[in-house]
């Protein structure tokens, strides 16, 4: 028997949203207490939008208006996340810098995925760099972290879960990609469940 009512989440998504399918799932089959309160993104195009309507989860797209200051956007894009009332926001694939004009409204509340190890490969194509450096020589593994996002610093902040991947010599990137995909989406489902459950 549950004892707490489920964790409000947003999760805010640009892309494909394989992750944010992880959560739809978890909270499906049981696996998280919680439940999405809606599906935020910034590109029309965005498949996520599309797997939470298939959901029956409120879809918003916010693009930013091209007369909007970032700043403006992001106290626009706060105010809509609230409204939703959420416990927690997650950064699944939000490939949009959030200032702290959106940040400090949600301390300790905003969760991101980085698909590589903490203090490694921040900003886009991580997986890819991360590929290239092992070609080079210079790493032998990489990861996946998921963690709070306190400031503008970009994927860094407090480490909820980490997850160390080997880089096999021979296997190509669409292979590691495909690798990190997987941890990411049983990582962040964990990290989640512990953070609720402690929460
Ligand atoms: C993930 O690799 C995430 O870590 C990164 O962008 C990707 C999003 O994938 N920030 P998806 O949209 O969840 O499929």
């Amino acid at each position: 028997m549950r004892l707490s009512s489920p964790a409000r989440l947003v999760v805010l998504v640009s892309g494909v949203g394989s992750n944010l399918q992880a959560v739809i799932d978890a909270c499906r089959n049981g696996r998280l207490n919680a439940s999405i309160a809606a599906v935020v993104s910034n590109r029309r195009e965005a498949h996520g939008l599309t797997r939470a309507r298939q959901a029956g989860i409120p879809a918003v797209y916010l693009p930013r208006p091209r007369h909007m200051e970032p700043r403006e956007y992001d106290r626009h894009l706060a105010n809509q996340v609230e409204s939703y009332r959420p416990a927690w926001i997650i950064l699944a694939g939000w490939m949009r810098l959030l200032s702290s004009v959106f940040l400090d409204r949600f301390q300790n509340r905003v969760i991101n995925l980085h698909p590589a190890l903490p203090g490694a490969f921040p900003g886009t194509k991580a997986i890819a760099r991360a590929y290239q450096a092992f070609q080079h020589g210079s790493i032998t593994r990489t990861g996946v972290m998921v963690h709070l996002v306190p400031d503008e610093g970009v994927d860094c902040g407090p480490v909820l879960c980490q997850e160390t991947v080997q880089i096999w010599p021979g296997e190509t990137l669409g292979e590691l990609e495909q690798r990190i995909h997987a941890v990411e989406h049983r990582l962040l489902v964990e990290a989640l469940s512990q953070i609720i459950s402690s929460s």
